[in-house]
């Protein structure tokens, strides 16, 4: 077979599509904060040292969530050296990176950048080095009004209203060896359920995110996951899950189709998370948080062990091509595919640590290729999820056998639909749509990320270099070889 059918249905429908699957992530890292979002001194700086060029890519990228402040910095963070008088707070060694950390920006800066980045704010507790008691202290700073030691500190630190944060993130990676305070599976459950219970105590109406595993091949996946689920089950409200895919590690076409290990890995994450369930007999079903998420040069990644103690320096600042876009766009399909399910998603990072906005000091703010396919999913993904039947050309792969070289996924928000389709081989291949169930359409737009270089990057130099095509969207697609679109059509209404 040479050429790819989707058939859509009204009725074939996963779930609603949550905004915060559109969520992103600042660590405390490289330079992600300080040049990154927070420059005092640049001149598109706001009178807090925010950078505006940065917000107004931040806002058309459409960026709903935002996890905050790690990552592996949380590990080792104090968050009390972030608030209050500036001048008064300390420099400190952050030992995840082995940086400078001046915490001239912290939790109430946070805060207002969110507000002005039209953000949800995603808090992440240090459960490395800390308990239950400071993680229930800082939702006490951050949600109560006033009347207790916390509250009444963050009002003398000139916040008057609370925060009220919603979303917590139960530390970060503690399966890890190279995490700062990490545990064992067993350890980390019982951490996470007293600290569940005391966050909760102190407001209730937040929701909680405990960590999976790193990564699905870490030695203990799944296990782990278990054995969280199993302490932790009647505090949390979420279960994380990180993956990076790598263009450097084994062969291109495996890169070109990781999405399809990210679907197998969510699948896998939810029948453990259904087993403790039922083990339990609890009704309430785990929701899944992919709360780091992207594509990542790591293998060339220096450790922290191999560089000098610096101040603000360029960590993993990848410069992303064609075909990665593709592959974030693809990543995104999957995170559609399973909506009824994973509703966060956090994009790591927002600026600089592999990310798709890119700044220098004191210089231009620009759009890697990976921004475009993220906007626009996160501009034109409403509504409700559907299931396309799709029939597509096989590719092979080293790690994962034969695998169809078209995927896709649709939305249907009113009478917008709209298909979000990559081709992830190397040969061109025609699409046919059958949108017969719908009545009739008229067509709407058809955006493209594609280069016959899929290699090309965009720079400080050539900001955009890459960018989208747009033309009228039609059911008859040829989709260019490692690439990714987006076709709306509005749907007639039927008589
Ligand atoms: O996003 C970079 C790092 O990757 C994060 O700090 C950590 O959680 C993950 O391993």
């Amino acid at each position: 077979m040479t050429v790819a059918r989707l058939t859509l249905d009204p009725s074939f429908v996963v779930g609603p599509v949550d905004r915060r699957l559109f969520g992103s992530f600042v660590e405390h890292m490289g330079r992600c904060v300080y040049t990154g979002i927070f420059e005092p001194g640049h001149p598109r700086a706001d009178t807090d040292g925010l950078r505006t060029d940065v917000l107004d890519l931040i806002r058309e990228l459409g960026v709903t969530t935002v996890r905050y402040p790690g990552g592996n910095f949380v590990s080792a963070y104090r968050w009390e050296d972030g608030v209050g008088p500036v001048g008064d707070r300390p420099r400190r060694l952050d030992l995840a990176w082995r940086s400078i950390e001046s915490n001239a920006f912290g939790l109430n800066e946070f805060m207002r950048w969110a507000a002005l980045a039209g953000v949800e704010p995603m808090m992440a507790v240090n459960l490395g080095t800390r308990g239950a008691a400071e993680a229930a202290e800082l939702v006490e700073y951050c949600n109560l009004a006033d009347g207790t030691a916390a509250a009444d500190l963050r009002r003398k630190h000139g916040v008057a209203r609370p925060h009220d944060i919603r979303l917590w993130c139960l530390g970060n990676e503690m399966d890890g060896p190279w995490q700062i305070g990490s545990r064992t599976a067993e350890e980390y459950g019982r951490l996470a359920a007293q600290a569940g219970h005391a966050m909760k105590r102190v407001d209730p109406s937040i929701e909680l995110v405990a960590c999976g595993s790193s990564d699905a091949d870490m030695p203990t996946f799944a296990a782990w996951e278990a054995t969280v689920l199993e302490q932790a089950y009647d505090q949390v409200d979420y279960l994380s899950l990180h993956t990076y895919y790598d263009p450097e590690r084994g062969d291109e076409a495996s890169f070109r189709a990781s999405a399809v290990h990210l679907d197998g890995y969510v699948d896998d994450v939810l029948a453990t998370a259904d087993h403790v369930r039922a083990r339990l007999r609890r009704s309430k079903r785990i929701r899944l948080a992919l709360d780091e998420w992207n594509v990542w040069y790591k293998s060339r990644l220096v450790e922290p062990e191999d560089r000098g103690i610096e101040d603000t320096p360029a960590l993993i600042e990848d410069d992303f091509t064609v075909t990665d876009a593709m592959v974030v766009g693809n990543l995104l399909i999957s995170m559609l595919r399973h909506a009824d399910r994973l509703t966060v998603g956090c994009q790591a990072q927002l600026v600089n640590i592999i990310a798709p906005i890119r700044t220098t000091p004191g210089g231009p703010a620009w759009r890697q290729t990976i921004f475009h396919p993220f906007a626009q999913t996160a501009r034109l993904a409403r509504g409700t999820v559907l299931r396309p039947a799709l029939t597509a050309p096989l590719m092979t792969t080293g790690r994962y056998g034969d695998v169809p070289a078209v995927d896709a996924v649709a939305t249907l928000d009113g009478r917008t639909l709209t298909v979000f389709a990559v081709n992830r081989g190397t040969a061109p291949i025609p699409l046919h749509l059958d949108l017969r169930a719908f009545g009739g359409h008229r067509p709407g737009e058809h955006l493209v990320l594609a280069n016959d270089d899929p290699h090309l990057s965009n720079t400080a130099e050539h900001p955009e270099r890459v960018t989208l095509g747009s033309s009228r969207s039609t059911t008859e697609v040829l989709l260019a070889p490692v690439s990714w679109h987006a076709l709306s059509f509005t749907l007639e209404e039927r008589q």
